[in-house]
């Protein structure tokens, strides 16, 4: 049977204390017990049901958790304050010193930079690898790995990951698959294609005001059990806790997920094709001349395309730097960093999201000084704003 993440959203039905339709919002950071036996049992997470404090969990979170778990399909998921908040505890909680992460070089750079620069301060190494090459990532794994990361669309190369192939390297070899799934919630779901882990920045498109950040770890009861363990779990011991107020804010944003993606998607497929046509260098996973344009057809659940991301590479810094300054006096959309808004967001990777990769090796990757990352609004007309993108570009001789 086909997976269908939105109707799993949809068939939510939380009512709120006052029989509200929506869930009441827990505005407690701390929760009384009848019985001093009951608060022990709840130190020991046996208490199901009973609530001891609110950087353990919260019910406002608990409901956002569980609504992110339903979307994704795995047993339960624990929200946190940011996706790196939620990126940083699963990857300590799976590994300690000595042990060995395989990641995909292209990652966000935040990421990057915590596998690069702090992990082994803790004696985990990782080795990054070109994620598309399933030969590389197999040869990359040593007897100390213990985890492989990727992200199913990778920030900001767009280049698309092999979700079951990787997950049948990582079954032979006894590892978890952690996939960071932010470009494409609903579209791809990782877990139905063997990933263990499946994690968000709700901050972009999950969310998708742009008025906070977020993030989710969506895996098993057994998982989410570990990192909120009182004594060693790495979510509970770090304290990178969502605020129940802001729990119940995104979950109200998560129910209309599937119009918006679906709307980032026709649009950012309209302007990729249009700018493709016009010779620009342009990347976009819905156009047929993207490698993994068949891989990641193969993998996508209906309806919701591929995605609001899209690159267009402009040759030089200083004209993505003049064409992003006159897109955004045109109002266009905002020279800013970040996805998942309403209107576009557009940077250039190379000197902002990404700029923690060394020059040489964004060249290795191909992480070019021209690249404009785009996130594709909502706009109602996008023929409109083809044309005025057109007319700047025209204006500084980009076409
Ligand atoms: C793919 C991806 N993962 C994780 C993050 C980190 O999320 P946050 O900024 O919510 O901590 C980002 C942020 O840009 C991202 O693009």
């Amino acid at each position: 049977m086909k997976f269908k993440p939105a109707n799993n959203i949809q068939d939510l039905q939380y009512f709120g204390e006052f029989g509200g339709v929506n869930p009441s919002i827990s505005d407690s950071s701390t929760y009384t017990f009848l019985s001093a036996k009951t608060m022990f049992d709840t130190f020991e997470g046996n208490a199901d049901g009973c609530y001891l404090y609110s950087r353990h969990s919260s019910p406002s979170n608990l409901y956002l958790g569980e609504a992110l778990a339903a979307m994704e399909g795995t047993e339960t998921a624990t929200v946190t304050a940011s996706g790196m908040g939620a990126i940083t505890p699963v990857l300590l909680q799976l590994c300690g010193n000595g042990d060995h992460i395989v990641s995909s070089r292209t990652i966000y750079g935040g990421t990057y930079a915590f596998l690069k620069n702090f992990t082994p301060r803790l004696g985990i190494d990782t080795s990054f690898v070109d994620i598309t090459k399933l030969d590389v990532v197999e040869a990359s794994i040593t007897k100390n790995t213990k985890v492989i990361y990727c992200e199913s669309v990778s920030n900001p190369l767009l280049e698309v990951a092999d979700i079951k192939g990787l997950s049948a390297l990582a079954k032979k070899h006894n590892l978890q698959l952690v996939v960071d799934n932010t470009f494409s919630p609903l579209s791809i779901s990782p877990v139905k294609l063997g990933a263990d882990v499946v994690i968000h920045s709700l901050t972009k498109f999950i969310n998708g005001s742009s008025d906070t950040v977020g993030g989710v770890v969506c895996g098993t009861q057994e998982l989410i059990d570990q990192l909120r363990n009182v004594n060693d779990g790495a979510a509970m011991l770090l304290g990178s806790t969502m605020d129940s107020l802001r729990a119940a804010s995104v979950l109200k944003n998560l129910r209309t997920l599937h119009i918006r993606m679906q709307q980032h998607s026709h649009n950012a497929q309209f302007l990729a094709e249009k700018f493709e046509n016009d010779n620009l260098k342009t990347v976009y996973p819905g156009l047929t001349s993207h490698p993994s344009h068949e891989l990641f057809t193969s993998m996508m659940n209906e309806k919701y395309g591929f995605g609001g991301m899209m690159t267009i590479d402009v040759g030089s810094l200083d004209k993505a730097n003049a064409l992003m300054e006159l897109m955004q006096d045109r109002n266009l959309g905002y020279l800013a960093v970040s996805l998942g808004f309403y209107k576009t967001l557009f940077s250039a990777p190379g000197s902002s999201t990404s700029s923690e990769i060394s020059e040489e090796e964004q060249i290795e990757m191909g992480l070019s000084d021209g690249l404009i990352r785009f996130s594709i609004g909502l706009d109602a007309d996008i023929e409109r704003t083809y044309n005025t993108m057109k007319t700047c570009m025209k204006d500084l001789g980009i076409l």
